[in-house]
């Protein structure tokens, strides 16, 4: 029996008459055959309203690192939310969050908290053109960071701005964003260092700070090739400029020192979401002492209502509690369990004619469905994957894989929780071997 959505399509419909487009994040709407409407979680687990359970991999875009409702996590709200719900003032927890992200993060000695990353990654440009006295920041195409009209400049350049490989276009997916705002962004292609340098070398002075996510969640799960980080911190120490290292994603996932550990750099400043909070809305802005003077100073502004919200704190101490509590079990539990489901796909794929070629270091990971007659190899920047992923193909994998009761994020990104274990992947398993022969027996490409 697959997996019907009748209770959700219904609920969609309904929503559609109060709610904008029927969703409260765009995003949200990608997912086929219709936005799911979720009951209960329960660790790696989520059951929507047609009674379906689903192995999750989507786990709240990334943010439940710790699974779907931990008891502990529950706990420490519940009674958080007892003793006061807001103040817009302060309190102890505050410190004690703090104090465990500088004790884990060398390369942070000061935070300030927000409600979204969106709002970290703004107040990270602010800073840094307030440090820099420079307005330019260079980002890479295909990275994401929020859907601020400057954290989307540059994300996913349509093929028609392409012709120039030098000077990738800044440009905005959005209408409504006032054209000036493109003009301080200059774009580059990932992983390629000798490209970065000659581009920094043409803003030489004008450019505050090189923002980008360590590996590209967002698109592909494009790990760093080596000398890329260490190029851009000589680049930014040579030229003055700021290194913001946007963890949204990788903060905790991967590592209690992040993407920033595990593969070895230092940046000024660090964006942290998602699993800073495991699913309450909190995130953080980053950095040295130095790099946060002028917030210190209060000449670059910083403020929010909701900002350090004692439920987002209590949560947040939970969930940084429980990444130290594993030591180094974490994150070579996750990854090994990873790279059992990328093999186990792959195997599974292979027997159905199909070419997956899942991407990324395990904790999380892509996947590339390799377009008809598309080069073998790994994938290296945003052009090489929209060049190379068939993401129609991989739209009807994925709803085959709902319907089967496996959930992956709906671009194609796979996320494991703390919660999932060998018996989640042999399900998982056992569910994609019908999935994809589903695949193989019923997919018409368009033409
Ligand atoms: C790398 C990165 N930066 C920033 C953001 C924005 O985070 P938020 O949705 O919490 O505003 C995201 C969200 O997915 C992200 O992945």
């Amino acid at each position: 029996m697959h997996a019907t959505f009748d209770k959700s399509r219904e609920l969609f419909k309904r929503a559609e008459q109060t709610i904008a487009g029927g969703v409260n994040s765009g995003i949200r709407k990608l997912e086929q055959p219709v936005p799911i409407y979720f009951e209960k979680g329960s660790g790696p687990r989520v059951w929507d309203v047609d009674g379906n359970e689903t192995i999750d991999y989507q786990l709240g875009q990334g943010a439940l690192l710790y699974g779907h409702a931990p008891e502990g996590l529950a706990d420490a709200i519940s009674a958080q939310a007892k003793l006061g719900i807001h103040w817009a003032a302060q309190c102890e927890l505050e410190i004690e969050v703090a104090e465990r992200i500088t004790s884990m993060i060398p390369s942070v000695e000061l935070v300030r908290f927000n409600n979204c990353a969106t709002e970290s990654v703004m107040a990270a440009f602010r800073l840094v053109r307030a440090t820099t006295g420079r307005t330019k920041i260079l980002r890479f195409e295909g990275h994401y960071h929020g859907w601020g009209d400057e954290g989307l400049t540059g994300f996913a350049n349509p093929t028609s701005t392409w012709d120039d490989p030098e000077h990738p276009a800044s440009v905005h997916p959005s209408k409504g964003v006032i054209p000036e705002v493109m003009e301080h962004f200059v774009v580059a292609r990932w992983n390629d260092p000798e490209h970065l340098r000659r581009l920094v070398d043409e803003h030489k002075g004008e450019l505050a700070a090189i923002i980008f996510e360590p590996a590209v969640c967002n698109t592909c799960c494009i790990e760093p090739v080596e000398g890329l980080m260490s190029t851009i911190r000589e680049l930014c120490d040579r030229d003055g400029m700021m290194m913001i290292s946007d963890e949204t994603i990788t903060g905790f996932r991967f590592g209690a020192s992040c993407a920033q550990g595990y593969y070895g750099f230092t940046p000024d400043l660090t964006i942290l979401g998602k699993a800073i909070g495991g699913g309450t809305p909190f995130a953080a802005l980053c950095g040295t002492k130095k790099s946060m003077a002028k917030i210190i100073s209060g000449e670059a502004i910083h403020a929010g209502t909701l900002n350090a919200n004692p439920l987002c704190l209590a949560a947040s101490k939970w969930c940084l509690d429980e990444i130290i509590s594993r030591g180094d079990s974490h994150p070579a539990g996750t990854i090994a369990l990873g790279k059992r489901l990328m093999a186990g796909l792959s195997e599974i794929a292979v027997k159905n004619g199909i070419p997956i070629r899942p991407q990324g270091p395990g904790l999380a990971f892509h996947s590339v469905i390799l377009k008809d007659g598309a080069a073998e190899g790994p994938i290296n920047d945003y052009r090489d994957y929209a060049t190379r992923h068939d993401a129609a193909r991989w739209g009807h994998i994925r709803l085959m894989l709902l319907e089967e009761g496996v959930r992956a994020i709906e671009r194609g990104l796979w996320s494991l929780s703390t919660t999932h274990t060998n018996k989640e992947i042999d399900d998982t398993l056992a569910r994609a071997e019908i999935a994809f022969a589903r695949h193989a027996a019923e997919y018409q490409p368009a033409v």
